[in-house]
């Protein structure tokens, strides 16, 4: 791992899976596994495309993955060469993060000698359409080499089968599979052309459900033997015109490879031009940040006005392909001060999806919007009411992330408040964001509860960020949140009423503006807020959680009778201790910096953190943001590195109970970013305009970026002596 290189240099079947999501590829179209050209649904290869769902049968609804067009094999006297099933000699795997350029070499030990097969790919973010692989295989003795390479249709689904209709056939040299989805027969199409630089015959074979090119040839000891293939993948749910994608693809191959390749890294070029960070003195954070960047880059969706990203980005079908709070809390502010137009993106899917909201909210009986925890397409919620298999029955358990976790519509108020204050895009208000505010904003009067002889409002029965306390009162984070989201709408409304009465006007006919606005002006004053309390004056999670058991998390671990049993939930290990999943109170105190002296948040941060399993990849970085702010950089620092190296570690969290949740950590990812923009270098809005203060770890020199701030591309430096930002 050095720069923009990472690499690895042996073959270990063990690591298939994280290696998938390490060396993944994307456009925010598609996102490709970081699988070999020879791998099957086995080695969980996944062409996983954005926004597409499918429900099969009674089983979660999930994204959906493509047929693969890369499936690619070499063979010798009837025996195939490739792992795993064949051990190589020699192996490398490794990913240039700045080009977005995938690569593998892998040497096998014939009877009469060595195969080498080589491979280069990419995911073009020039035409979202489009992936371009260059195969070559290469002996050193002169003997009979048979190459196949095509489309394999066998897809890895998690929740599947998705297809139940598939056609494989040939059409002007192009191998096309025509796919049609159970539950709304969306037609995904994958075709596949090559540029043969191999001097054979082709031959195409249609068999378990691949389509494949045949090629054999005499190769001669030491010479190397190429295709370039191109691939175009398109979805409609109106059915995809095939002719149009052969003639796509056509012209795709008229450009040929290295053309394509150059406009895909021109395009990545303008990318970097602006995402780039330069971390100086710490090669290692420098590169795992800028790693983290790449990653976000293959999930944006740039390619649309509406959508969103997923929680594990496009790796495949973990946490059925939904987006959570992890897109607004986590990975926006990356956008928002990089590329604006993919933030309000992000807004406008939440927007669109505004209708499937207050649907869940109606079916619990509140008002308003009550946005998905698991949001697919209109805002359904994907999340099961079983979320968890309970290891030592098997049998599902009841959780209530989906019911409870009421926090996520606030998440989103979050954002978009913040997408206003930093592009002074009103516009977007008036294409659905004053419904979005209101609405929310009227799910969480209509959630308040008062105890008959209290002035005050609390919020009941919810989940924090810490789901391993369910079904908890007065929970500070969401309580705070809701607050904001009332002091959010009183600020925007009362606004709007001088500045366009007419708009104003409008709301009011639907929503009763002219007496909603007191009743939350009243509300927000009188909203329970968890403070500060003893001597100690630690802010208290959710009511009685001073009163749980104290125990540290080593001796927690000693009484679990599985490695992969759940901590949360009825019966977990964590539920009735102090031990929480991820930050919570840390999360607000971030959130809202400007609640307490650093002092109190430090004592937060002392008190919460030995408490904290970080069982969430959400959690560090919130530790490290919050370090930053109380001017603890040097305990910020390990907590950044895990965020940013969140992809790069083997061997991470992947199971909760029986449940299967590896994948990419894109909100880790837009975390590390936050950490180095808003801790270290400590930017924010003051003024209507950018300030840093840095908080730089030691080991760190400076550090500098770009942003777009209002329109402006700023260049933001920042030293230990002295910092810069200025006009670009
Ligand atoms: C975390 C949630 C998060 C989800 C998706 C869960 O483990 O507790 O906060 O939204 O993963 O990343």
């Amino acid at each position: 791992m050095s720069g923009w290189l990472i690499a690895e240099d042996r073959f270990e079947e063990q690591d298939i899976a994280h290696l998938g999501n390490e060396y993944l590829s994307g456009n925010g179209f598609m996102g490709v596994r970081g699988t070999l050209d020879e791998y099957k649904k086995e080695q969980m290869v996944s062409i996983n495309l954005a926004g597409v769902y499918d429900k099969h049968e009674d089983k979660w609804r999930e994204s959906v993955n493509a047929p693969n067009p890369l499936y690619t094999f070499v063979m010798h006297q009837n025996e195939v060469y490739s792992v795993p099933d064949k051990e190589p000699v020699i192996h490398s795997q490794s990913l240039d993060f700045r080009n977005a350029i995938h690569k593998r070499v892998t040497t096998f030990r014939a009877k009469p000698g060595n195969i080498t097969i080589e491979s280069e790919r990419f995911v073009s973010m020039d035409n979202r359409h489009v992936i371009g692989l260059a195969f070559s295989v290469r002996t050193d003795f002169d003997g009979e080499i048979t190459l196949y390479t095509g489309i394999d249709s066998d897809v890895w689904d998690i929740n599947g089968p998705h297809f139940i209709n598939k056609q494989l056939y040939e059409k002007d040299g192009i191998l096309l599979a025509s796919c049609i989805t159970g539950e709304k027969k969306i037609n995904v199409v994958t075709a596949e052309g090559v540029l043969s630089k191999i001097p054979s015959d082709m031959e195409v074979v249609c068999r378990d459900d691949k389509i494949l090119r045949k090629f054999s040839f005499d190769a001669r000891a030491n010479q190397t033997y190429i295709i370039e293939k191109v691939a175009f993948i398109d979805w409609s749910e109106r059915g995809v015109s095939q002719t149009e994608c052969v003639n796509k693809l056509q012209k795709a191959l008229q450009l040929g490879y290295d053309e394509l390749k150059a406009r895909h890294i021109e395009a990545w070029d303008r990318i970097w031009d602006i995402s780039e960070v330069r971390i100086d003195g710490d090669d290692e954070a420098n590169m795992a940040l800028n790693y983290s960047i790449y990653h976000l880059n293959c999930i944006a969706p740039r390619f649309s006005e509406s959508m969103s990203i997923p929680a594990r980005g496009l790796s495949g079908q973990v946490y059925k392909g939904a987006i959570f709070w992890d897109t607004e809390m986590f990975m926006f502010d990356y956008f928002l001060y990089t590329q604006p137009k993919i933030a309000r993106t992000l807004i406008k899917y939440r927007i669109e999806t505004l209708d499937g909201a207050r649907k869940k909210a109606a079916s619990y009986g509140f008002k308003g919007a009550f946005f998905a925890w698991e949001s697919q397409e209109g805002g359904i919620d994907a999340c099961s009411d079983f979320n968890v298999t309970d290891v030592f029955t098997g049998r599902p358990m009841r959780t209530y992330f989906k019911d409870k976790q009421v926090h996520v519509t606030s998440a989103i108020v979050y954002a978009l408040k913040k997408y206003i204050k930093n592009t002074k895009d009103n516009q977007i208000l008036y294409e659905g964001g004053y419904e979005l505010l209101l609405e929310s904003a009227l799910f969480y009067k209509s959630i308040l509860v008062r105890r008959d002889e209290s002035e005050l409002y609390e919020i009941h029965d919810v989940v924090g960020p810490d789901e391993y306390h369910e079904r908890v009162n007065n929970n500070a984070y969401t309580n705070r949140m809701a607050r904001f989201v009332f002091d959010t709408a009183v600020e925007i409304f009362v606004k709007l009423r001088n500045t366009d009465p007419a708009e104003f006007g409008r709301l009011n006919q639907r929503y009763d503006l002219v007496n909603l606005i007191p009743k939350l002006e009243k509300i927000k004053g009188s909203l329970y807020l968890q403070k500060p309390s003893g001597e100690e004056q630690i802010i208290e999670q959710f009511d009685g959680y001073f009163k749980l058991e104290e125990v540290d998390i080593e001796t927690l671990r000693t009484r679990l009778l599985h490695e992969k049993e759940y901590w949360g939930g009825a019966l977990g290990v964590a539920t009735h201790t102090r031990i929480i999943k991820q930050a919570d109170v840390v999360t607000m105190l971030c959130m809202f910096p400007d609640d307490y002296s650093a002092e109190i948040m430090k004592k937060n941060w002392d008190f919460y953190e030995p408490r904290t399993e970080h069982g969430s990849s959400l959690s560090a970085c919130m530790y490290s943001l919050l370090a930053c702010r109380t001017g603890n950089p040097d305990a910020a620092y390990p907590f950044f590195l895990t965020s940013a190296k969140a992809d790069l570690k083997k061997g991470g969290k992947q199971w909760a109970g029986n449940i299967y949740i590896g994948g990419t950590h894109p909100a880790s990812a837009g975390g590390a970013w936050m950490v180095a923009v808003f801790g270290f270098a400590g930017l924010k809005v003051k003024n209507n305009g950018l300030a840093v203060e840095g908080s730089l770890p030691e080991n760190i020199k400076g550090i500098e970026f770009k942003v777009i701030f209002r329109n402006q591309l700023y260049l933001v430096r920042v030293g230990h002596d002295k910092s810069e930002i200025k006009k670009i």
